[in-house]
């Protein structure tokens, strides 16, 4: 169904598509495939497009204040569920952030009234959504003092999710925390088969892109651009990755002629980045059909081969028998340490959800030490926080398998300023001994 009474260019159709995918996450899915289904239901044009994705993720990033605030501002609990999320867009937008406030705010309470009327199943709800946001406004200060004592207002996480960083991280959790709301940078890594990190800043600013270097290939681009601006992206001379993501291949040192296999390598991030580094036989491993075919995209992008299967990682079906020199074992985890690329992420896991990971996972690596030949090496990567699922993780694989555990970073916490911007990773790195 679309809305085709509102003009395309409003910020009542941008909240309105905004709103719809805010409801899809209340309901349990993830926000770029909530928002895939907005941009099916609304066909927008791409500033629109754009400006429903901008507000969907910056109130994903205000969720837990949107809804304090709600709470004390509506009588009962605004229904039906695409009402509740055009309230929360219109509230977030209106809330103090870091960046520039988008809109007016008396624009952005007049454009959810519009909103609210052209939309058959929430336009009864018109009046209410009208004195809802100009209380707000009214009593901004009272309201916020409020609520603020509330954590998951004040942090905008679930509670249970507060408590568990402060738990594992009981010094630094507020940094983690403050982190994982901050904007992400766009970060890409340099292709060192095309050119080089100090070659291609120039090439940056010939084009007046300003950059910064943050690690020996890692450029962070002050403000994100489109990848079709990104100076030689088609011609992958550099891929968007983020700094610590980008540590994976050199930790994993490969040599020409190995034999590696890349186990959970979709969207194949770190396959690109492996066979930038050495002439190498790789096999890259998902179970997801869909994500394989963006290995693909990627690897013709920068113009290398690499063998491509679906399967188990935690199975053999597609082993052929001959042993692995070298493995990444990227494995799926709650990626809790990515929220801020993901700001979904929090409102969408549940507290179980690492148990239920670690256990898949801790049966991935077991079944890929096996196809690992001696002296070969392992390494162990997640996207996690949490320790089940990583530091806890690896110390238990290594005592069932007698792994001897090499150098690596271990758990990285996510970080921003004083040089240094990258998201939280965990690295373990296994070798096999000698037999
Ligand atoms: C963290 S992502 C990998 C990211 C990738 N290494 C990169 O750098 O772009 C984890 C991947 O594991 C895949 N996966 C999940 N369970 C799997 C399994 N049992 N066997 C193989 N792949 C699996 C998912 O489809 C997902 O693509």
């Amino acid at each position: 169904m679309t809305n085709s009474s509102l003009k395309h260019d409003s910020l009542a159709f941008s909240l309105l598509g905004a709103a719809r995918a805010v409801a899809r996450v209340k309901a349990g899915t993830a926000l770029p495939q909530a928002l895939a289904t907005v941009f099916d239901q609304f066909s927008p044009p791409p500033q629109a497009r754009g400006a429903m994705q901008d507000i969907a993720y910056r109130t994903m990033r205000r969720l837990g204040q949107a809804e304090a605030l709600l709470s004390t501002l509506a009588s009962k609990p605004p229904s039906p569920a695409e009402l509740h999320g055009l309230l929360c867009c219109a509230l977030a937008l209106m809330l103090p952030s870091d960046g520039d406030a988008p809109y007016e705010e008396f624009t952005v309470v007049d454009q959810a009234v519009t909103a609210a009327s052209t939309d058959a199943a929430i336009a009864h709800a018109k009046g209410m959504v009208n004195a809802v946001l100009r209380r707000f406004l009214r009593e901004r200060a009272g309201l916020l003092q409020q609520i603020g004592d509330q954590p998951a207002a004040r942090w905008n996480y679930p509670k249970w999710w507060i408590d568990t960083v402060r738990q594992a991280y009981p010094s630094q959790w507020e940094g983690i925390l403050n982190a994982g709301n901050s904007a992400p940078p766009l970060t890409l890594r340099i292709n060192r088969r095309k050119t080089d990190r100090d070659a291609y800043l120039q090439s940056l600013a010939a084009r007046d892109i300003a950059a910064s270097p943050l690690g020996p290939f890692a450029v962070r681009l002050e403000k994100p651009v489109p990848v079709a601006q990104i100076p030689g992206f088609a011609e992958g001379m550099v891929s968007v990755q983020d700094a610590a993501a980008q540590l994976a291949a050199p930790l994993l040192d490969v040599q020409d002629g190995m034999r590696v296999l890349d186990a959970c390598a979709a969207p194949g991030g770190k396959t690109g980045h492996l066979l930038e580094q050495a002439d190498i036989d790789l096999v890259a491993l998902d179970s997801d059909a869909q994500r394989l075919k963006r290995i693909d995209e990627n690897l013709q992008r920068l113009q290398l081969n690499a063998t491509l299967r679906q399967g188990d990682a935690a199975a053999g079906q597609w082993w052929d028998g001959q042993p692995f020199d070298r493995i990444l074992a990227d494995v799926p985890c709650t990626a809790s340490g990515i929220v801020r690329r993901h700001p979904d992420i929090r409102w969408l896991r549940r507290k179980g959800d690492a148990l239920q990971l670690a256990t898949l996972s801790a049966r991935i690596l077991d079944n890929l030490w096996r196809m690992l030949r001696p002296n070969g090496k392992l390494l162990f990567v997640t996207c996690s926080l949490w320790p089940q699922e990583s530091e806890m993780q690896a110390a238990a694989f290594a005592k069932r398998n007698g792994a001897l555990r090499l150098q690596a970073p271990g758990q990285l916490l996510p970080v921003a300023g004083n040089g240094q911007d990258h998201d939280g990773l965990f690295y373990a790195l296994f070798q096999k001994s000698g037999l």
